[in-house]
């Protein structure tokens, strides 16, 4: 039984007895390997916060900056000391991020997946050993900007790795282990923050800074012994390797229908000569490209990162000691964790868009508490020396919820969503362009936060609320669901959408389902 039935009938999803095979312990240890590079994109969103409120660190290399905060006496707590050229050195990560992720698009259509993640940890490994030695700022961006290019490789070839990679109706859970390693790195790295802000002699930054090095050998050596995906072999002309590797990996002698599938696939990829005109300028790419764009959009808008950046001054802000405010930021880093793992269990059970719309609903309810309970006691002025602890507990209660909320649905679906939607085709090109819009808005978000919050006051949790209203509307109307759907008959659930199917009656450059079917 070929693939082209299915790409035609559409009801390939509901059966996942079609792809004869079992879950190999071959294919889990590599997922799980793979998976590691989540790791270093979540140590450096936990790490860069806390060091750059350690005292030292500030008075070597921002030395302005400490002063500025040493005599900075307002009691307004919604204007906190505020200096963009702090939070650019910490966003210059996401820029460099942004860029390198297009070249990692070529790299990972070329040479595989394997070989950016590789490519990714051995960069982010000669960043991590710039910025722990550094002794002059300008070796603390280079060592930024280096991080942020391995982040770009590893974001942009991980998730695609992992959604080939795994058998379709287990793609969630493996995928969802992605986010999982980004919600442990940034636990880690605040837990690191902690002690190492303690350790006399004022030179824990270095550790914090430099410990960013482990996770990128993990994936260096994991990705050593990793075999690239079947469809990036086929697709790269290697089909025989493809089929064995298949076997392998799905533990069964009969894969002639996935490895169809993904033949079919590549030969509707070559009829498509450059995956960034078509991605931008057929029609019928249209649904996969706005879902690439506004995915990572919307999941930004949550402002999940004014907390993963911001929670140790906030929870200060709210009446938490300094010692408190840090320990809680630990709680909400260890919700963060565990609430993924609702995500790993569920994704493939409930479905998509199961999750993203409980999420989004969770999260807007506690988004509007934490604004109601912030404006009843900071009002509009925002000058408030003592606050309860009732109410600062509350808080925490209130954003630990909003994190569980994200950490279930947005977070890790987020990643997974954009990385299994797209035609193998154009596939590295659209897990860029999310990648790249996922780090625009982290570093817009980062970078004018603390402005935001000064002007719109307690009403900038209104603000994110509302992004999460449109972004559950949106996902209502125009995501359709794709558990169990195997990866290259995707372009099924576009077909039978009532909106998005009149972007797809069109060929692109003669490359539809109808060639496939006269192909095979
Ligand atoms: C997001 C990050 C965020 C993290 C929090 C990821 O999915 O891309 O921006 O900091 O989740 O767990």
């Amino acid at each position: 039984m070929g693939g082209v039935g299915f790409a035609v009938s559409g009801s390939r999803g509901d059966d996942p007895t079609q792809y004869p095979g079992k879950l190999t312990w071959y294919v889990v240890m590599t997922l799980m390997a793979a998976a590691m590079g989540g790791l270093i994109f979540g140590y450096d969103i936990g790490i860069s916060g806390g060091v750059t409120s350690m005292a030292p660190f500030l008075e070597k290399f921002f030395p302005s900056v400490y002063h500025n905060q040493m005599d900075d006496t307002s009691t307004n707590q919604y204007c906190k000391f505020d200096s963009q050229i702090l939070t650019l050195f910490t966003s210059s990560l996401y820029l460099a991020a942004l860029v390198a992720s297009f070249f990692a698009s070529t790299m990972t259509k070329k040479f595989g997946r394997r070989k950016s993640m590789m490519f990714g940890g051995l960069i982010f490994l000669v960043g991590a050993i710039i910025n722990a030695a550094a002794v002059h700022i300008s070796m603390l961006i280079i060592g930024r900007v280096l991080l942020g290019i391995g982040v770009g490789f590893a974001n942009q070839s991980v998730p695609l790795y992992l959604s080939e990679m795994s058998p379709y109706d287990y793609r969630g859970t493996f995928n969802v282990c992605f986010q999982l390693m980004i919600t442990i790195g940034i636990l880690v790295a605040n837990l690191f923050n902690y002690f190492f802000a303690k350790i006399e002699g004022g030179w824990g930054w270095r550790l914090s800074l430099g410990l960013a090095g482990v996770p990128a050998i993990i994936i260096i050596i994991s990705s050593f012994f990793l075999s690239d995906t079947p469809n990036s072999l086929v697709d790269r002309g290697r089909e025989e390797e493809a089929k064995t590797l298949l076997k392998r990996i799905r533990g069964v002698e009969n894969i002639d229908a996935e490895f169809n599938d993904i033949l079919a696939a590549k030969n509707d990829a070559r009829l498509v000569q450059n995956q960034w005109q078509n991605i931008f300028k057929s029609r019928c790419y249209r649904p996969q490209l706005v879902m690439s764009i506004l995915i990572p959009f919307f999941q930004q808008l949550t402002g999940i990162n004014v907390i993963m950046f911001y929670a140790p001054v906030l929870f200060k802000t709210i009446g938490f000691g300094s010692d408190a405010s840090l320990m809680s930021a630990v709680i909400t880093g260890v919700i963060n964790v565990l609430a993924t793992c609702v995500s790993i269990g569920f994704a493939d059970r409930w479905g998509r868009r199961t999750l993203f719309l409980e999420g989004g609903v969770q999260m807007l309810i506690f988004q509007i508490a934490v604004a109601a309970l912030i404006g009843a006691k900071f009002g509009v002025t925002g000058d408030v020396t003592e606050l309860p602890k009732w109410f600062a507990i509350v808080v925490v209660i209130c954003i630990c919820f909003y994190v569980a909320g994200f950490a279930w649905s947005w977070g890790p679906l987020g990643w997974l969503y954009p990385s299994e939607i797209f035609s193998l085709e154009i596939r590295s090109a659209g897990q860029s362009v999310n990648v790249a819009v996922n780090m625009l808005f982290t570093f817009l978000v980062a970078q004018v936060f603390l402005a935001l919050l000064c002007t719109m006051k307690f009403g900038l949790f209104i603000f994110f609320a509302f992004f999460v209203v449109l972004m559950t509307l949106f996902c209502y109307f125009f995501m359709p669901e794709t558990k169990n759907i195997p990866i290259e008959e995707m372009t099924q659930i576009w077909r039978e959408h009532w909106y998005w199917k009149r972007f797809m009656d069109q060929p692109v450059n003669g490359a539809n389902e109808m060639t496939r079917i006269e192909q095979v």
